[in-house]
């Protein structure tokens, strides 16, 4: 199974899927857990690029989509082999960040043919002027009118894609709990 966190930055996604990771382990599971952008070259040259300043360009954003699609083409092996195994799979992003973050056009759904949507993402819904308060150096306008334009955007694609929204603005452990009321009975386990 492959699992997913998405949400706008801020939400508590590398907290949340640490937990889960390792709650998963206590029951007994083995997982496999990832970040996208990875830790591939091409995951390691998005970061890079991230940083630059002209990063919210067009044609930039463009060239990062295709970038995305790439890391997340290579990932996908490393999915299907740990799934083989028998390991479940939890990710922090997947797919839909770009369907969010870059505009959700036709074609970024065709440069992500190749890539395979999870079978449950669960959408950490914050709301934007919490999540300026937990990203460091977030403070101006255009950052939160952004922050509500990609939370927004999420809520619309959960509608389309039956995603699990849960209120990320509760504390860590309230949104733990949530998250496993929904994975437990995926996986046929109680809680
Ligand atoms: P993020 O999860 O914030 O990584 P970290 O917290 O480890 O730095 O991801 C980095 C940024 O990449 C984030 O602002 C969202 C963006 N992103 C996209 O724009 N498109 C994508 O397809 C993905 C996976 C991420």
């Amino acid at each position: 199974m492959y699992m997913c966190l998405e949400g706008i930055d801020g939400s508590g996604k590398s907290t949340q899927t640490a937990l889960l990771e390792k709650w998963l382990q206590n029951c007994g599971l083995q997982v496999f857990r990832i970040f996208e952008p990875t830790d591939s070259k091409v995951g390691l040259l998005i970061r890079e690029m991230l940083q630059d300043p002209g990063a919210t360009d067009e044609n930039f954003q463009r060239t990062l989509a295709l970038l995305f699609a790439a890391d997340r083409t290579i990932l996908m092996e490393k999915i299907a082999h740990a799934e083989s195994e028998g390991q479940i799979v939890v990710s922090d992003r997947c797919f839909y960040s770009s369907m969010v973050y870059q505009d959700g056009a036709e074609w970024i759904g065709e440069i992500n043919r190749f890539v395979r949507k999870p079978d449950v993402t669960l959408l950490l819904d914050l709301d934007p002027e919490t999540a300026m308060t937990r990203c460091e150096g977030s403070d101006s306008f255009e950052d939160l009118n952004f922050l509500m334009r990609t939370r927004s955007r999420y809520l619309e694609l959960a509608e389309k894609e039956g995603f699990f929204i849960l209120n990320a603005n509760n504390g860590i452990n309230k949104v733990h709990e949530d998250i496993k009321r929904v994975i437990a009975p995926k996986l046929g386990m109680c809680i």
